[in-house]
């Protein structure tokens, strides 16, 4: 099955997905890990609809800047309107294994749950470096989807459902190589931590109950239809019960 399309559609449903408390929570550990400091510069790799850039630009303030790069012609344009009024914020379209910006240009940039769509893991790595100075921190963020534990009273059936849906990624472990292919790209005191997201509330006020309708439009089955009504059952009956494991990793360019 193909990838997720980054259209309108997906840019508005991921919009409504990311302000979700669970969401509020990866951003504030992603804010935390980054450390994004008052006039440093800073690159957004896959913004997406620009949650980060514009709170980014709160903590780089005025004499800082923020530079937002995606895919998406469609996220970039929700990206823009979110950051409307600042003059030290820029957007480009461009593939985060292609960068359209200059060399050291940046003292962090972060890639949240962008990775694990591209194909070319090591040219993305080489760009990230490439764009930061030495010394720049990068962070990047992924889930490896094969930790998601949720219930259904069906399992085989929940099983075939997470497989159809791992399809809409290039690599839904990515997680677990990617530590070793940051140092071989050239990052050094590359780190992990991973967090535990896990919820007994899977309805649209959750990252996983807010997903559903974009999981079922891209796995397109009766089977899907049947697995979401399922989840909506359990929901009434409080039954659910949904955990991940995302993962944060950070590293340096060497000086
Ligand atoms: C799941 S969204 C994450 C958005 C944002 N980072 C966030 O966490 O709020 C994935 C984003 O990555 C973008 N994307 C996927 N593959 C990309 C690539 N090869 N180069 C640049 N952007 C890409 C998509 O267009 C989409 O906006």
């Amino acid at each position: 099955m193909a990838q997720l399309k980054f259209n309108e559609e997906t840019a508005a449903e991921l919009e409504a997905v990311y302000s979700r408390p669970d969401i509020l929570r990866r951003r504030a550990l992603v804010h935390a890990a980054l450390g994004a400091q008052p006039g440093e510069r800073v690159l957004d790799a896959g913004c997406g609809p620009g949650f980060y850039v514009a709170e980014t630009l709160e903590r780089v303030g005025p004499d800082g800047s923020v530079a937002g790069v995606d895919a998406s012609e469609a996220m970039l344009g929700v990206a823009a309107k979110r950051c409307e009024g600042h003059d030290n914020v820029s957007f480009h379209e461009g593939d985060v294994t292609a960068l359209p910006v200059g060399d050291a240009d940046f003292d962090r940039a972060l890639s949240v749950q962008v990775l694990e769509y591209v194909e070319d893991i090591p040219a993305a790595l080489s760009e990230l470096l490439r764009v930061l100075r030495p010394g720049g921190r990068v962070l990047i963020w992924d889930v490896d989807w094969a930790t998601v534990s949720w219930h259904s009273r069906d399992p085989a059936r929940m099983e075939r459902f997470l497989a159809a849906w791992d399809e809409h990624l290039a690599d839904p472990s990515l997680p677990r190589t990617l530590a070793a292919r940051m140092r071989e790209a050239g990052f050094e005191d590359v780190e992990l931590e991973g967090h535990a997201f896990a919820t007994t509330d899977v309805t649209d006020q959750t990252y996983a109950g807010a997903l559903i309708p974009l999981m079922v439009d891209y796995v397109g089955s009766a089977e899907a239809e049947a697995w979401a009504a399922e989840q909506r059952e359990l929901e009434r009956r409080g039954e659910s019960y949904f955990a991940c494991i995302q993962f944060c990793f950070t590293g340096t360019r060497p000086r």
